[in-house]
């Protein structure tokens, strides 16, 4: 298997890409929410059904997560802000955005100046280098993210490091489930996302253990990202007929075992 090798300035110029942005909003989510759903009902679920089940997972993230009032709130690779500014509105805690991208950052500056009220900043910094002191969180919120960083060991390290000791570090991230990726999968789906296969379900709560994290919940959502592939396929089709197909293909991986999706929420139990 040839294996490609992305680096952080790939992903950052991927997602500066300004034209690619507005693709995925006039058809993905038009805030610019870029993260997947969980469906109520996945034998039924429509393209009308494909927001609603994105704010679902919002909302079931939020409810495991324990965040009140007095939390003090990472998200790493916050995008354009929608999930950080949301959080602080529902329940009052403060919120420190991150993200590598100094378009998704400019957005999500420019979405919180309507919220002043809100407890909540943006910051244009790499998940693998975070400038926080130790302990400085008391949860750390990730979505469909993390996938993305070539040195993913670094980023959750830094996650657990700015953790405050019985501080929670809740995520969802792409795996991958077998060992063997076809040609066509790693082209239209992996060198697509810029990512390499770094663990399954299993090896990535194996990762975290040995990260000081205690996995409290984990939970393979890869039918919601199937059924998620397979409504954005369709919303795609009429003015992205390429991104419609590789979305397709995405869908079609999924059903293959060549790609998952997983949630963790762990606690942080000991420093490294
Ligand atoms: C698919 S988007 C998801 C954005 C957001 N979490 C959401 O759910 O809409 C992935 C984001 O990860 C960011 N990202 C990738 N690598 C990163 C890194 N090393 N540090 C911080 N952000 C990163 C990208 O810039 C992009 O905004």
């Amino acid at each position: 298997m040839n294996q490609s090798v992305f680096t952080e300035a790939d992903t950052e110029a991927l997602f500066d890409d300004r034209q690619r942005d507005e693709h995925f909003r006039s058809f993905w989510d038009p805030e610019g929410s870029l993260h997947w759903g969980y469906f109520e009902n996945l034998a039924q679920a429509q393209a009308e059904d494909f927001l609603p089940a994105c704010l679902r997972w919002d909302q079931y993230m939020l409810e495991q997560s324990g965040i009140t009032a007095s939390s003090r709130v990472l998200e790493v690779a916050c995008g354009s802000g929608n999930a950080s500014i949301w959080l602080a509105k529902q329940t009052g805690c403060e919120v420190v955005g991150i993200d590598l991208s100094s378009n998704q950052i400019d957005k999500a500056l420019a979405k919180a100046s309507n919220y002043p009220s809100v407890q909540v900043s943006f910051h244009k910094e790499s998940a693998t280098n975070l400038p926080f002191p130790n302990a400085s969180f008391t949860h750390v919120w990730s979505q469909a993210a993390l996938y993305h960083i070539p040195a993913l060991d670094q980023a959750l390290a830094e996650a657990g490091r700015v953790l405050e000791k019985g501080g929670i570090f809740l995520f969802d991230d792409l795996v991958t489930p077998v060992e063997k990726i076809s040609e066509t999968v790693r082209k239209y789906v992996y060198d697509r996302l810029l990512f390499e296969p770094k663990f399954s379900s299993k090896t990535y709560a194996e990762k975290l253990t040995q990260l000081g994290f205690v996995v409290l919940q984990q939970i393979d959502l890869s039918e919601h990202l199937e059924k998620s592939y397979e409504l954005v396929s369709e919303l795609a089709r009429e003015y992205y007929p390429d991104l419609s197909a590789a979305f397709k293909k995405t869908q079609e991986a999924i059903a293959t075992g060549e790609l998952g999706w997983c949630f963790y929420l762990c606690e942080k139990v000991s420093d490294l």
